[in-house]
């Protein structure tokens, strides 16, 4: 019974399903998730404050045991384990006068409150926090200790640490206690920095040739000093977008750039004082192919293998500028790659055409020494330059009139690691695991627009979304994104709240050949357990199926699906339910072993084949075959096969489907007959002697009995009255109430004429759906 509900869970319209390779792509281009999650309760556990809204601040502290939450004027510490379960929390509003005084600025009263930003780990353990405090952002130190988190109170100056206004995107990170941000340094938002608040502050000079209108993404550390050969300095990596200087553009176009600065930068000794001498820039693509304008990164992260920063790799997602083509991207950057930019590449340089327009062009001048922006190395130590303090005018002046670079950093492999049409990509994380074989695998976790998490490989250049993963309703933009690898759960924070997802859950597969071609590094196929299972970083067992190119042969055989029998009433509409469990399986259907088409009284439907005005020649055998592609084949099954006879009633008339139900004595389908009060009451009686209707309101929303969520696809069927029963195997009835969906219960009795719905299961159980004026029954009596 678990496989029909589970089944019926991951389908979309066919419309959607189909994988739509770009052109120039071959087949295995999978930019559609293979499964799609509706949202449940299960999906994740969902912590959320009544009345506090913006969780999009996270900070993971796996030595605390606890997740730290940032939203509007509160700060969370979270169990890791169970985010629902919170330990402390703290507020921090913002004054009456401070409120008073923003408001007087033009503000309004939502704007004229304290988000919380910043969030970091300070050296001594405690933390550091900024908010924007309505337009004053002010930052202060917290402490966890006890389980109780508490604000030391010592309010600082958050300008240029944290932004005035709360829809602006900034970035900062802490490093021992010096905190590099990037973020605005004025009240109306429009003076860009990126700055290293500590002793000796230091920030990007104002020229539009330094930071142009730019959006903030993500900031990162590489200690580049580390067994460095040429006694390199630790740098500090800087994402954003902003308007391009160098395309000959009538209207302002955006680009990606990386920049970045050496820690060990204290500013020139005349130009540049306190300014970065090693602050440039280069263009970032991500090439998705059929694309003309360049893509927008919308967030990063770095993933490194253990210690070595040489290994260190950005994932980087992107967005198109132009919303038009709906297409997301990740890409992938090697941090060499990225020196090599910086530390080999030409400059740009601004030359004037005509008389006032500026073109960048490729600079090709001599350049002097030391090379402007490197950090200091040997090379300039042994030429008694030991600080940046001590680097000659000219490098500095060239640096400062030309920080960006002329070549632009490609992806490794010069392609998207994945492309995905559909929900907008808006935050990233990568987490490593290992198959039973011991090959590791990066598998990236994808947060959207639409409140989902896309979980995706990248096979050797092929694209894979395993599953896409509903995580909030109504759907929400993921704005934050972490995980632990400690307890193997990712976290997501949305404006609504915060939940907690694990890496996988493989118990969504409910047969071993849906296990395998899941592709999922997490999850194999327990041949003695008869379930998928996730696999622990342990050792193969030999009963233990696992196959990341899909290689379904390997599975023990199944058993056939059990043939649903029923009698056919003639000049009714009737279903035939069938939902393969991948959405990029291809569905065929069988009427007495010939290929039904698609006709005015034939629809395929994504989730079964809805026979109109059925006639005498629909009796006979049905059966909907699944056709799923893999590596090694293509995995084709029967998912549900009806026999449908033509019913003999009282002197041979076509039958109502009423009287139908009354022959297969199943009580409730009495119910279909009409949306008559009568049975209303006797439905609402039935309920109520059931414990499940707390309040017998004609439209009260119902919960389903426990473990249970409410039938996929019901918001349509609500609309359209449909039977639902289910016989189990054992013979028992099985009434389920299923959440209203667009509740009416005006509806008059033609609207509520039955209509029956047949959908067979791997258990050979039937189920027959009912909807009474989109109330509906679910009562489980056969899974106790
Ligand atoms: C905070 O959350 C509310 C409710 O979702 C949303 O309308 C608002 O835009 C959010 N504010 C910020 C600054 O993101
Ligand atoms: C740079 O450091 C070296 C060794 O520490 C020292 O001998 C030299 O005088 C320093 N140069 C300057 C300009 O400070
Ligand atoms: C966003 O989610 C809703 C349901 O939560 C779905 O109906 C809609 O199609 C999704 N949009 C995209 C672009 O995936
Ligand atoms: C493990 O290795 C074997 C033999 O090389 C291969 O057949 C199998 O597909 C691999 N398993 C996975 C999960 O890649
Ligand atoms: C359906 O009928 C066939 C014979 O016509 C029988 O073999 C099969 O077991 C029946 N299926 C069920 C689920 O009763
Ligand atoms: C249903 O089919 C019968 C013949 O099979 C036809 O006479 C009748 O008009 C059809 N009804 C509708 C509503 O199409
Ligand atoms: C309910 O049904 C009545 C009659 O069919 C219709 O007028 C009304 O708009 C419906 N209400 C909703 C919310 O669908």
């Amino acid at each position: 019974m678990h496989s029909l509900v589970v089944v019926t869970l991951f389908w979309l319209p066919l419309g959607l399903t189909q994988p739509t390779p770009p052109s120039g792509s071959k087949a295995g281009f999978h930019c559609v998730p293979r499964k799609t999650v509706p949202f449940q309760s299960e999906n994740g556990r969902l912590f959320r404050e009544e009345g506090v809204w913006n969780y999009s601040t996270m900070l993971l502290r796996e030595d605390l045991g606890v997740l730290l939450l940032g939203a509007r004027e509160n700060i969370y510490a979270l169990d890791i384990n169970d985010i629902s379960n919170m330990k402390s929390s703290v507020s921090w509003k913002v004054t009456p006068k401070q409120r008073e005084d923003c408001r007087n600025k033009g503000k309004d009263s939502i704007e004229c409150q304290n988000y919380i930003k910043v969030l970091h780990t300070v050296k001594d353990g405690r933390m550091y926090v900024c908010g924007t405090n309505a337009f004053q952002p002010g930052c202060d130190y917290m402490s966890y200790t006890d389980g109780q988190l508490k604000l030391e109170n010592k309010l600082e100056d958050g300008k240029g640490k944290c932004p005035f206004d709360p829809f602006q995107r900034y970035s900062s990170i802490m490093i021992d206690e010096d905190l590099y941000s990037a973020t605005s340094l004025n009240f109306l938002g429009s003076q860009p920095v990126v700055s290293r608040s500590s002793p000796s502050s230091i920030r990007t000079e104002f020229h539009s040739s330094w930071l142009n209108e730019p959006t903030f993404i993500s900031m990162a550390q590489i200690p580049e000093s580390k067994s460095s050969l040429v006694g390199d300095d630790d740098k500090v990596y800087l994402f954003f977008s902003e308007s391009a200087v160098e395309y000959d553009s009538y209207s302002r176009l955006l680009v990606s750039r990386v920049a970045r600065v050496c820690q060990g930068d204290l500013g020139g000794q005349r130009t540049l004082q306190k300014k970065w001498t090693s602050f440039l820039k280069a263009r970032v693509d991500c090439p998705v192919p059929g694309s003309k304008l360049p893509y927008i990164i919308q967030d990063t992260y770095r993933w490194c293998e253990g210690e070595d920063w040489r290994t260190c790799v950005f994932y980087a997602v992107f967005t198109p500028q132009t919303d038009g083509w709906g297409m997301s991207a990740v890409c992938a950057y090697s941090v060499l790659d990225i020196g090599m930019v910086f530390s080999e590449g030409k400059y740009k340089t601004p030359v004037t055409v005509e008389t006032s327009f500026v073109k960048w062009v490729m600079y090709n001048g001599d350049v002097p020494s030391p090379r402007p922006g490197a950090c200091i190395d040997n090379k300039a130590r042994s030429h008694g330059i030991n600080r940046s303090l001590d680097l000659p005018d000219q490098t500095l002046q060239f640096i400062k009139d030309r920080p960006l670079m002329n070549q632009a950093v490609l992806p490794v492999g010069n392609r998207p690691l994945l492309t995905h049409r559909g929900a907008v990509f808006t935050r990233i994380v990568v987490h490593r695991t290992q198959d039973l074989n011991g090959t590791k695998h990066h598998i990236m976790f994808i947060g959207t627009e639409n409140g989902s998490v896309m979980k995706a490989i990248n096979y050797n250049e092929e694209m894979f979304i395993i599953e896409e993963v509903q995580l909030f309703r109504p759907a929400q933009p993921i704005k934050a994104l972490s995980f632990s690898d400690t307890t193997g759960q990712l976290y997501a924070g949305s404006e609504y709240g915060a939940v907690q997802m694990p890496f996988s859950s493989c118990g969504r597969s409910v047969s071993c050949e849906d296990c395998v071609l899941a592709r999922d590094p997490y999850c194999a196929w327990d041949k003695i357990q008869a379930r998928c299972v996730a696999v622990s970083t342990a050792k193969a067992d030999s009963h233990l199926v696992q196959s990341l190119v899909g290689d379904f042969s390997l599975c023990p055989a199944t058993e056939p699906v059990k043939r649903v029998n029923s009698t056919l009433w003639l000049g009714g509409n009737l279903k035939l339910s069938c939902s393969p469990p991948s959405n990029l399986a291809e569905v065929q259907w069988q009427h007495d072993a010939q290929p039904l088409r698609p006709s005015t009284r034939h629809q395929i439907l994504p989730d079964g084949l809805h026979i109109l005005n059925t006639s005498a020649s629909d009796a006979g055998h049905y059966r909907c075959v699944s056709m799923e592609r893999s590596k090694t084949g293509a995995y084709t099954a029967t998912v549900a096969e009806y026999r449908l006879e033509v019913g003999s009633g009282p002197e041979g008339q076509p039958r109502r489907p009423e009287a139908q139900a009354e022959e297969l004595s199943l009580v409730m389908l009495q119910a279909s007959v009409a949306c008559l009060a009568i049975v209303l009451a006797v439905l609402l009686g039935w309920n109520l002697y059931k414990g499940h209707l707390p309040l017998p309101g004609p439209c009260g929303r119902a919960r389903p009995s426990a473990g249970r969520e409410e039938n996929q696809g019901d918001q349509e069927e609500a609309a359209r009255p449909t039977t639902q029963l289910v016989a189990s195997q054992s013979g028992k009835l099985v009434t389920r109430l299923l959440e209203p969906g667009e509740a009416n219960c005006t509806s008059n009795n033609n609207k509520c004429s039955g209509e029956v719905e047949l959908a067979g299961s791997k258990e050979g159980e039937t189920e027959v759906s009912v909807t009474l004026c989109s109330m509906q029954f679910i009562d489980d009596e056969s899974e106790s």
